[in-house]
């Protein structure tokens, strides 16, 4: 058992216990119900970790599953993803593989593709990318707006987000300039800042900004410091999309601004390193792997900004254009063979870290009083993730829920 948790095991960051059991309690705490309501039905909370320890003194349990010598670890925390798309761009991606660069302008494809698709259409494809997420280990996910570009179809992805039950919602109005106002940048700062904030905020928790002057599609530092700051204005916290495509300044300013991360992190300087470490404890920097392979850019130097001192979380950023993969075992064993990493490293970075990087204290461990996300791998070591590549060894634990109220 991995708990992520250093004070319980081996006295390693992982905290693993060998022969270790977990009793996991689903009675509500005082006040609270036992049901969230997800598109009109009742869905049982998962429940807490009620203790952790050696299998031989647990505690007596209503039920009992057995892993049978699997490996168990935190359910995975994606901090980073765009769920809410219709369309597709292989056709993109193929031509990227040949050479073609990547500059977000393919972002108006999947724009167009949601726009005209119903609601009902994109909540089943929401609903759809969370089960594949966690029939592959994660259980807590990030899901941003940023394919509607339009007051309502921005506020429709966020509503639709919340119907499905996803508590990270992230309002991603300033993804890219939609093409109807390219010419007029921007008035289309005015409308994300202004009416689209208010109808959005909200359905969000966190707002964030595809900072990248590098890009003629989206935001310069001066742009994206008037988001960000009309965001948090707002009520909402803050997350940044930044040194994506190029230098730039958007390390520092989600930095500066205190946001809980800044994601991507693929070109950085001196300074931008220098940044990251003086924000340790605030900001973390959320590497995305699956983009550089995706995408043929170079991979982020993870084991320099670890061994500097900067908090690194890892996640897929499942989107139609730059990484159309929900898997973070792919992201693992992308950081392990390319970026440096350890297993154990990259273990913590998609559990712990990414939970840092959403500012919870409630997953990406297991200790006493965490949320109940378990995952199994079908391995009798953590390591089997990066070891075993490609293979899909790694399981949310579906806990037997108690019946619904009548
Ligand atoms: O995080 N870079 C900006 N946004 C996404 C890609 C969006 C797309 O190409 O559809 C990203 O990589
Ligand atoms: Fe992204």
């Amino acid at each position: 058992l991995v708990t992520c948790s250093p004070e319980l095991g081996d006295g390693s960051p992982l905290g693993v216990l060998q022969d270790a059991a977990v009793v996991l309690e689903q009675v509500p705490a005082a006040g609270a119900s036992a049901y969230r309501m997800i598109e009109g039905e009742p869905v049982p909370d998962r429940g807490h970790v009620a203790w952790v320890g050696c299998a031989a003194d647990a505690p007596a349990a209503d039920e009992a599953i057995s892993v049978e010598g699997r490996c168990v670890v935190p359910g995975f925390v994606d901090s980073h993803a765009h769920l809410i798309f219709a369309g597709d761009r292989g056709e993109e991606f193929a031509a990227r593989m040949t050479g073609q660069p990547y500059d977000g302008g393919g972002i108006a494809v999947s724009v167009a593709a949601t726009r005209a698709a119903s609601d009902e259409e994109l909540l089943d494809l929401l609903i759809d990318r969370v089960l594949e997420m966690r029939a592959q280990g994660t259980t807590t996910v990030e899901v941003k707006s940023g394919y509607g570009l339009t007051v309502e179809d921005e506020a429709r992805a966020l509503r639709l987000a919340c119907e499905a039950g996803i508590e990270e919602t992230t309002f991603l109005g300033a993804h890219v300039v939609p093409p109807e106002l390219r010419s007029r940048r921007a008035e289309y700062v005015s409308l994300v800042t202004g009416p689209m904030l208010s109808a959005c905020a909200p359905y969000a928790v966190w707002g964030d900004v595809f900072c990248e002057p590098a890009s003629a599609h989206a935001f310069d530092g001066d742009e994206a410091r008037a988001v960000l700051l009309a965001c948090r204005e707002a009520g909402l916290e803050l997350r940044v999309h930044g040194n994506q495509l190029g230098h730039g300044p958007g390390v520092q300013l989600a930095c500066e601004l205190e946001a809980a991360s800044v994601d991507h992190c693929t070109y950085l300087s001196a300074a931008d390193v220098d940044a990251l470490v003086g924000a340790a404890g605030t900001t973390t920097a959320t590497l995305l792997p699956g983009v550089e392979f995706s995408t043929r850019s170079p991979y982020p130097d993870a084991r320099a900004l670890i061994d500097a001192g900067v908090s690194v979380a890892l996640a897929t950023d499942c989107n139609p254009g730059t990484c159309y993969s929900s898997s973070i075992p792919f992201v693992v064993a992308l950081a392990v063979r390319e970026m440096g990493m350890t297993p154990a490293e990259a273990l913590l970075a998609v559990t712990l870290g990414g939970a840092r990087a959403l500012r919870r204290t409630d997953v990406g461990h297991l200790a006493v009083g965490a949320r109940a996300d378990l995952t199994v791998l079908d391995a009798p070591s953590y390591v089997h993730l990066s070891y075993r590549a490609g293979v899909p060894i790694a399981t949310a634990l579906d806990l037997t829920p108690p019946s619904p109220p009548a």
